[in-house]
């Protein structure tokens, strides 16, 4: 009889765990909170962002906003920059 009920209630535990997980795993997807980014480049020596704005055909709004915390003015050879997904 214990054993069976401690069972059963193991079973409604790793149940309650899996929802959890998986609760957080689809709010963790966040939709709409920042910007979305689907393709990255790394920065070559002497990049700037117009030069890959250049390069890439987008526009400065559009490239500021997929590179919200981009400083410009410092990018550093192999810096990761956005060039295509989903801006703010
Ligand atoms: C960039 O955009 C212009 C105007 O839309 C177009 O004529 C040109 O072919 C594009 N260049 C590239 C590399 O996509
Ligand atoms: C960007 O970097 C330069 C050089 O390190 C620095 O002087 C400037 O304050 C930075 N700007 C921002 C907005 O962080």
């Amino acid at each position: 009889m214990a054993r069976i009920d401690g069972a059963a209630f193991a079973t409604f535990i790793l149940m309650v765990i899996v929802l959890m997980v998986d609760g957080s795993t689809t709010s963790g997807l966040g939709i709409g909170l920042g910007p979305v980014c689907t393709q990255v480049v790394g920065a070559k020596d002497g990049d700037t962002c117009f030069a890959v704005e250049q390069t890439f055909n987008l526009t400065s709004d559009f490239f500021t906003s997929i590179n919200p915390n981009l400083n410009c003015t410092a990018l550093f050879i192999g810096q990761w920059l956005c060039i295509s997904g989903i801006g703010n």
